[in-house]
Order: C-alpha cells, then structure tokens, then sequence
C-alpha cells in the first residue's frame, strides 16, 4: 500500500496533530505524517511533534512581509517534504486564494462545531448561548471562506444541561481526536472523494440510527 503522505499545520497545543500522529502508527493505516509546520515558534505541539519523531518547521509569518510571501514559503516547505495531502489542526491563519486553490482537495481541517452552524471562534460558547442540544466536530475540505467546504465527516456531542464552555469544549476535542484519524483514513484510503463540491463515498456507509438529546427514554 502506498500511503499518503501527510503535513499538519498547527499554531498551538497540537492535541489533534497527535491524534493522527498515534493513527499513523497502525501498519495498516494509509496516511503518513511527513512534516508538521507550525507558524508559531512557541506553538506546544511543535515540542509533541519532535518527541514522537516527526520533523517540525517552523514559518513565523510575523518574518514576512505579505501573506503570499508567508505562504510561499508555507508551500515550498510542503512540497520539499513531499506531501499529497494538509491536515490543518488548530493552524490559526487565514489563507489567500493562492494557497487554497494550489492545495484544492488536498487540503482537510478540523472545527469544533456541526458546521455550517457556528463557523470561526468562540463555537462552544455560542452553541450553549443558543440553546443547541446537539453539537459537535467537523472534518471538511479547506475552501477560500472560512469554515467552509465539502464536509467529510462529523460527531455529535449531546449538550448537558449543567454544560460550560470548557466542559463542553472538552467534551467535543475527545470527539475531535476519535474523528479526524476517521476521516484522514476516508480520504487516504480512497473511500470518500469530492467532485463538484460534493462529497462521495464508495462504498456506501451504513450510519448509526439518529439519537436525540434529551434521550426520549430519560
Ligand atoms: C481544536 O478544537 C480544533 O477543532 C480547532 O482548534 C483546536 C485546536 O486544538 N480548529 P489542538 O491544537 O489540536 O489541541
């Protein structure tokens, strides 16, 4: 099996980089994580990064003078460590046309929340503040607008009614690290591609039946 090669950008603590990292190590997994990039040099997970082996980069974009210049230097470091495919995890710039064009379906991040409800910051607190019951974690494909694109794969988390931002958000980040190893898999292995924007799967997936939140058996 020729396994896809991988390059996670991060900009801080990294939990999600390692979960994949952890994924990767199954023999029978079809990625591989090649290089991590962080665009900031205090980033933690840089740290994780080279414990577990991987080699790290760092791109500080406050060194560059325009956004193309930092993500010209961003690409050329991908490309130099041979990647097919970015996994975007916590990596907290925003990214020009260029860059999101070059790597157009090769190019996945994650969210914490059901998007397209509650894109950009503060998600946890939000979907408490509207009252959702059921909120969660998205795996999508990087499109140009923020939090946008073909979604891949996404898990539920039930909002409890003594929930905080923090016990929620940490609620949804275990989801996050079960999920974005699911789909990195989905994409490597061939089992989900895009064409048009919308997402196929081959072959066919049978889903769990929906649950509800509150349970209708409390
Ligand atoms: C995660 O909640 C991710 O969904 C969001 O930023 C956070 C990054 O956490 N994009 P970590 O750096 O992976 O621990």
């Amino acid at each position: 099996m020729k396994k896809m090669r991988v390059g996670i950008l991060i900009s801080g603590r990294g939990s999600n980089m390692v979960s994949l990292i952890n994924a990767a190590r199954a023999p029978d997994y079809p990625a591989q994580i090649v290089t991590v990039i962080s665009n900031r040099p205090t980033a933690g997970g840089l740290k994780l990064a080279n414990e577990a082996g991987i080699p790290t980069v760092v791109i500080d974009h406050k060194d560059y003078a325009t956004r193309m210049a930092f993500e010209a230097k961003m690409h050329q470091a991908l490309l130099d460590a041979g990647v097919d495919i970015i996994c975007s995890a916590g990596f907290m710039r925003m990214l020009t046309g260029g860059f999101v064009d070059r790597w157009k379906n090769r190019q996945l991040n994650i969210h914490p929340s059901l998007l397209p409800a509650f894109p950009g910051l503060d998600t946890h607190e939000r979907a408490l503040r509207e009252g959702v019951r059921i909120h969660g974690c998205t795996v999508h494909f990087v499109r140009l607008e923020m939090d946008t694109g073909p979604i891949v794969a996404q898990a539920a988390v039930a909002v409890q009614p003594d929930d905080t931002p923090e016990t929620l958000a940490a609620r949804v980040l275990e989801a996050e690290h079960a999920l974005y190893p699911h789909a990195l898999r989905l994409v490597a292995s061939g089992a989900v591609r895009v064409s048009e924007e919308e997402i196929h799967f081959a072959p066919a997936t049978d889903t769990p039946a929906p649950f509800f939140s509150p349970p209708l058996k409390p």
